[in-house]
Order: C-alpha cells, then structure tokens, then sequence
C-alpha cells in the first residue's frame, strides 16, 4: 500500500467523512467533510452551530434539504475532486429536488469566494471558515429568498472556544480539540495563510474545559490542532501560557488521556515542550515535524526559516532528550526549480532522519501565493511524478525497517475499534502513533492493552497481548 493513501495528518481526506446522526429538526442537513483534521474538527463547529439554529443532521443524501461540503483547497486535485462532488449534487437538484440548497464552506469557499457562485450557478452558500457562526441565518435568508447567500470574512478573534462540539463521527475513544486558528508563516508554496486567515490562540480555560468534559464523557486521547501548534500563546502581561504549558496542562488533567498534537514547525519547537513528552508519560512518544525539503536552498525558497542542518539539529536535540520518540513528516517533490541534486538532498535526508511515517506530495502551484508570483512551476508533470515515487518507495523501505526494528518489544495500545479487514481482531494506536492490530481476546474499544509486537508490514505492526 502506498504511503499515501495513509489516514493524513492535516492533509486531505481519502474518504470523505459523512454527517450520521439522525435528524432531530425539521430541515435536514447533509454534512460532507474533505481536507484535514482541522476540517474535520471544524464540521464538528458546523454540526453544533446548525443544532442551535434548528437544523437537523443527515447521514442520508436521499432525505436532505440541505448539502453543505466542508471543502479544502491545499492542493489543485483536492478542489478537483469538490468540484467532481458539486457536479454530483448539481445533478441530483436538477433530477427533481429543485429545493435543495448546496453550500461550500472551507476553503476553496474562502479562496473562490463570489467565483463559486458565478462558476457553479447552482451553489447556494458560501461561507468560509469564520463564519460558521452565520450558517443559520445564512442558510434562512437562502432558504426564504432563494438567492444565494455568502459570509467570508476572516476574523482576527473568532476561535469559536465557547461552541461545544458535536462529535457525530466520533469513534468514543479519541477526539480532536481545536486550540489556534490560522497561520502566520506564509510558506511560499501555501494557500492555508489565504483560506484561514491571521493566526490566533484560543483561551486556555476553554481548551481544558472541552478536555475535560471528554474525559467525563469516556474519551482516553486528544490529538490537539493547529496548523502551527508550537506557536500557541495566550494571555498577557507576563502571564502567557505557551505550547508546552498548554500541553503539561491537559495532560495533568488524567493519567488515563492520552495528549497528542498536529502540527508542529520545525522553526519553533522548543526544549521545554520535548522536556513535556519526556517528563508526562500521556504525552505520546510521536511528533510530526513536516520537513518539506533536505535542501538549504530549496528551503529558503519555500519561505521555511530553517536550513537543512538547523532541521537535522532539531531532529538530534528531539532525541537526545527523548530517547526513541518517533517522529513523521510532510515532504513535497518538484517544487519551483528543484534540480536533481536538490531532490537528492531531500532523499540523503530522509535516509538520515529515518522517519517512521511520512505524508508526501507533487508540488501543486496554488493562485496568490508568493510561489505562484514569484517563481515558475518548472519541474515538469512527470519528473515531479517519478520523484514523488522515489521518495515513497524509501519511505516504505525505512518504516519496514523500522517496524521490523520493533518486532520483540512491547507497546501499550489503546484500542480504538476492530480492526478493518478482521473481525476477530482489534485494531489502536502504539504510544509512538503505530497502528498495532491484535487478536481480539476479551479487550475492547478504549481499552489500554500491552501488547507484544510479533510480525509487522510498512504500514502496522502485528502483535499478541501480554497476559498477566
Ligand atoms: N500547517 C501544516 C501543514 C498543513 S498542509 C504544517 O506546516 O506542517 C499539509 C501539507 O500539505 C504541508 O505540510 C505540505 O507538505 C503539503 N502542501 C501544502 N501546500 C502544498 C502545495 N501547494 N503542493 C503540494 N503540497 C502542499
Ligand atoms: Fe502552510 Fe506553512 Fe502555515 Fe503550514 S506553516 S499551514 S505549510 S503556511
Ligand atoms: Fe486543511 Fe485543506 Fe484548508 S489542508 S486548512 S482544509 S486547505
């Protein structure tokens, strides 16, 4: 199986996730998520937005009045494959539901913005991602005069921290939590800046409230999300709490909640927060510390502020003061002027670093961004194409050999359901973010097991449970 196709860290879905609650209000709404985990988090906004205003939630296209799509614009065959669903709905409204509204929210609604409404004549509603709070009026005043309705302002403050969310997709045992908004690092290759708007913290009392009331609820890991978490910053005048306090905070909240986060840049991962994964046995034994190249140059071009070495460095302070911590990353191949001996700094890279898991990309030039201004998107289709495959074909190598690496060691596992292709086998997550699938025994769903690993493949480790 190729790397890829991999559950993404805040990159697009393979599956689209569907809203699957019953309806409770009378108008119903279809909810469809594309994009990555903040998306995904954020429709949880959208479903708890919607229940307030009297909507209800549909699993079911057959009984919608309502499709909104959650849609996300990183790269050109992400909004190819929206645009592919549009069609699908279009369809569907012209086939005998005249009635029935279609919104983009997300960020191709924040990028496109009018154009969606010119391009795409039967889209309903457009709202970007800080106005969701505006969704039900919006989607009245759409309803009640049967014009189109649009909301994309950005916001400097919206963090939504006061709307619990509905967690309609939710497996019980992990849950995201949403802590910053935003991106203020303008890498050169990057719509988010554009689509999500200035960066902000939300307050820490709401990000322990919502963790708290998870525990209560069963829940036994939060993965917390940003698209820049190292930058997390809240409050003033000498009594700020940073990423690594916020992070020591939630764990302190139970031993038996699991911590984990996404993403991190590379630029400003501090001491003190290795020091929290090495000190806080919940926070999990894994970052992710998206690269995106191994050359200097090609560095600077992407606007990343670290050079090689800087990163490398990183990458032996991270484990010098947590030993054996497993580490991913996001790597892009053919961006603007790679030659071939970029692209073989990006793989000596990678045969150094020994990642264990790793989300790669062909570079895909996005409109507005300093890339697309600046630079030419010379690397031609298939050169992008065949290096992309030699990075994935490492990649495979590298984390078989780190899975075989762990074949005889043990790992607690928290459970998180049965395992997709067995039915008599359960299927979780390692401390270190390794899927791990095991006979199923007696344990279930949210379940802590220790479990000796015996056989693996790229992609999970296999293993039995240790008894006793
Ligand atoms: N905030 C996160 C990244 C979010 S986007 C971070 O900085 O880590 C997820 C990944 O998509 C990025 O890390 C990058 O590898 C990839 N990506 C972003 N823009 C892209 C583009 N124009 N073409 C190809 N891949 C891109
Ligand atoms: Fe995009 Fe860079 Fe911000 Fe990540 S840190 S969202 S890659 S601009
Ligand atoms: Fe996420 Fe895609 Fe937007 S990766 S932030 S949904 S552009």
């Amino acid at each position: 199986m190729s790397l890829i196709t991999e559950i993404p860290v805040l990159s697009e879905l393979d599956v689209p996730r569907a809203s699957t609650v019953r309806a409770t209000g009378d108008i119903k709404v279809y909810l469809e998520t594309y994009g990555c985990q903040m998306n995904v988090s954020d429709s949880e906004i959208i479903a708890s937005v919607l229940k307030e205003g009297g909507y209800g939630l549909t699993g079911s296209l057959d009984e919608a009045d309502v499709v909104l799509i959650n849609t996300c614009a990183i790269r050109e065959n992400a909004e190819q494959k929206v645009r592919r669903r549009l069609n699908e709905m279009r369809a569907r409204k012209r086939r005998g539901r005249p009635d029935m509204k279609i919104g983009v929210l997300g960020c191709m609604a924040e990028r496109l913005r009018e154009k969606l409404l010119e391009q795409e004549k039967l889209v309903d509603l457009v709202v970007g991602p800080d106005a969701y709070r505006d969704l039900p009026r919006l989607l009245g005043e759409s309803m009640d005069t049967g014009q189109a309705a649009v909301n994309v302002l950005l916001s400097r403050e919206e963090t939504y921290d006061d709307i619990v969310p509905i967690r309609y997709d939710s497996n019980g045992v992990s849950a995201f939590v949403s802590i910053m908004r935003g991106c203020d690092n303008m890498c050169s290759f990057c719509v988010v800046p554009f689509t999500r708007g200035r960066e902000r913290s939300r307050s820490v009392s709401s990000i322990l409230a919502e963790c708290d009331a998870l525990v209560a609820q069963g829940f036994k890991e939060v993965t917390v999300l940003g698209q820049n978490v190292n930058s997390y910053r809240f409050g003033q005048n000498g009594n700020t709490v940073d990423f690594a306090e916020l992070v020591n905070r939630i764990s302190l909240i139970s031993d038996e909640l699991r911590v984990r986060y996404s993403t991190s840049h590379p630029k400003d991962c501090s001491d003190e927060l290795l020091h929290v994964h090495k000190e806080r046995e919940n926070v999990c034994n894994y970052i992710h510390l998206p690269v995106q190249h191994g050359n200097t140059a090609m560095l600077e071009r992407m606007k990343r502020t670290y050079s090689r070495e800087e990163y490398l460095d990183l990458v032996d302070r991270t484990r010098s003061i947590v030993p054996g911590i497993a580490l991913s990353t996001d790597i892009i191949a053919g961006f603007c002027g790679e030659t071939d001996e970029e692209h073989n700094d990006t793989l000596s890279l990678m045969r150094k670093v020994r990642y264990d898991q790793a989300y790669m990309f062909m570079y895909s030039e996005r409109p507005g961004t300093y890339a697309e201004r600046k630079f030419e998107d010379d690397v031609p289709d298939q050169v992008k194409r065949s290096r992309l495959t030699e990075i994935i074909t490492l990649q495979s190598q590298i984390s078989l050999e780190n899975n075989q690496a762990e074949i005889g060691t043990e790992h607690t596992v928290l459970v998180e359901g049965r395992s997709k292709r067995r039915d008599d086998q359960l299927s979780g997550r390692s401390d270190n973010n390794k899927m791990v699938v095991f006979d199923r025994g007696t344990r279930g769903k949210g379940d802590y097991v220790r479990v000796r690993i015996t056989d693996c493949t790229s992609a999970t480790l296999i293993g039995e449970e240790i008894h006793g």
